[in-house]
């Protein structure tokens, strides 16, 4: 579960980058976040894992506060950030060794864990090259191999579908599903409209740092045309906002 109450960040004086943002993730959910770009998203997504802090608001995760106990808050979630180009030096098999040290997963079960997230993955061969030698999507996955080695009960996930191919789109898409099943959330943001609107439970969509919608596919339809596609929504929403 992750809580948002009455979150605001300004960049700069008089622009909010996220206005007074309220939104409760629940156990058992996979959770979308949408809108344009710029709309607030990742600012958003900065503040949950404590990259940022908010100017006012309380954001907790499980319970636990971010800006209160840091730590406790950070061994609740696995976190991929918008773009996997860091630790570039290290080998696969060295990142996630040291991502493995940081969350203090003991030997046997990172083994195991890492031997089964590379499969799905299709990750087995690159392990012992260097990350500046790996495409866009098998930095995306490297990362998110990494951030799942701890399991941990809730996912946040900043754009993970881009550059993966559909074998690993899929089996992350698959992941998600396993993952919200056994009771645990997922909090990602996408473009991909066809995505939110198949896999998650409830979507949110923001624009100019604002809440527009937070709800069910079901809930966007009551308030719209019974067959309008997320998209038509989606354009529609974030115009008149
Ligand atoms: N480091 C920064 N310094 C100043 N302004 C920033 C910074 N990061 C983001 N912003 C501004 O905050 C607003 C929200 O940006 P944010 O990155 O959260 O959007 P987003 O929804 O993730 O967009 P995208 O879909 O393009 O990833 C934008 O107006 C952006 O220009
Ligand atoms: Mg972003």
């Amino acid at each position: 579960m992750i809580e948002l109450v009455n979150v605001s960040k300004s960049y700069k004086v008089g622009v909010k980058a996220v206005d007074n943002l309220s939104l409760a993730i629940p156990s058992g959910e996979i959770v979308g976040f949408l809108g344009p770009n710029g709309a607030g998203k990742t600012t958003t997504i900065k503040m949950i894992t404590g990259i940022l802090n908010p100017d006012s608001g309380s954001i907790t995760i499980n319970g636990t506060d971010i800006r209160q106990e840091p730590l406790r808050a950070k061994q609740q979630f696995g976190y991929v950030p918008d773009s996997p180009d860091m630790f570039l030096r290290l080998k696969g098999v060295e990142y996630l060794s040291f991502m493995a040290d940081i969350y203090g997963v003991p030997g046997y079960i990172r083994k195991e864990r890492s031997r089964e997230l590379c499969r799905r993955f299709e990750m087995e061969g690159a392990l012992g090259d260097a990350i500046q030698s790996y495409s866009h999507g098998m930095r995306q996955k490297i990362v998110l191999i990494g951030a799942l080695l701890h399991d941990p009960k809730v996912w946040i996930l900043d754009e993970p579908m881009t550059g993966l191919d559909p074998r690993s789109a899929f089996a992350l898409k698959e992941m998600m599903r396993e993952h919200v099943q056994s009771g645990k959330a997922v909090f990602f943001s996408t473009h991909v409209l066809e995505v939110a609107e198949k896999l998650c439970d409830k979507v949110a969509i923001i624009n100019k740092g604002r809440l527009q919608f937070y709800g069910t596919m079901q809930d966007i339809r009551a308030h719209f045309a019974e067959n309008e596609s997320l998209e038509n929504i989606f354009l529609e929403m974030t115009e008149h906002a």
